[in-house]
């Protein structure tokens, strides 16, 4: 089901997860024994099931796309790769106007992976849906090698370079820059 998921992402021209990044998001869910997982950016699902499948049985992904029809995409993955209506809830909207609404420290895991340039506001965000010892993931944080390159940056760059500052310097946050797919900040609240 993961690679009609796949396909559907290819033609409306988005990135899926890569397998390993799945792999290691449905490690992670599992590590956490996680009941409730927030995720910015549903696309069409991919990342969407390998979180689910990683989740306890009764775990709700709540998902957030400020894209409908990207919803509807991942809502049919979902169904076609055999989990419940009542497993995901599907948020439509901009992350940063949906986020304030969630429940402050009613999630075990947040998976990020909406606009590059916004990650600093969702790791403030994160920080206050978490429970202690929650984690929060951010996909795509190698930038494709640019992240480490000393030459000329765009915006998004320079901002996934703070971020990655930011975690590092923190006394109160653990982190680790997983090498899988195109780059895995994982950042736990002690
Ligand atoms: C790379 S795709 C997500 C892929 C998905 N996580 C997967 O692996 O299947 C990024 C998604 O984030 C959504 N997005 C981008 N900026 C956003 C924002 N500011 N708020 C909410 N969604 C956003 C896009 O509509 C798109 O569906």
């Amino acid at each position: 089901m993961l690679h009609r998921a796949r396909d559907r992402a290819r033609v409306a021209g988005l990135r899926s997860v890569s397998p390993g990044t799945g792999a290691a998001l449905r490690l992670l869910a599992a590590s956490v024994d996680a009941k409730a997982v927030a995720e910015i950016g549903t696309g069409c699902g991919v990342s969407g099931i390998h979180l689910l499948h990683g989740m306890r049985p009764d775990g709700v992904l709540t998902t957030v796309d400020q894209e409908p029809e990207h919803q509807q995409s991942a809502r049919q993955a979902f169904r076609d790769a055999g989990f419940a209506g009542n497993r995901a809830r599907f948020i439509p909207g901009r992350a940063l106007d949906v986020l304030p609404r969630l429940a402050d420290a009613g999630y075990d895991l947040v998976f990020c992976d909406g606009d590059r340039q916004e990650y600093q506001d969702y790791l403030a965000e994160s920080l206050r849906l978490l429970r202690p010892g929650g984690l929060v993931a951010f996909e795509g944080v190698f930038a494709n090698g640019r992240t480490v390159d000393s030459g000329p940056q765009p915006t998004e760059v320079l901002r996934l370079r703070e971020l990655v500052r930011t975690v590092r310097e923190s006394t109160e946050l653990v982190s680790s820059l997983l090498p899988v797919g195109d780059g895995l900040l994982c950042v736990v609240r002690r």
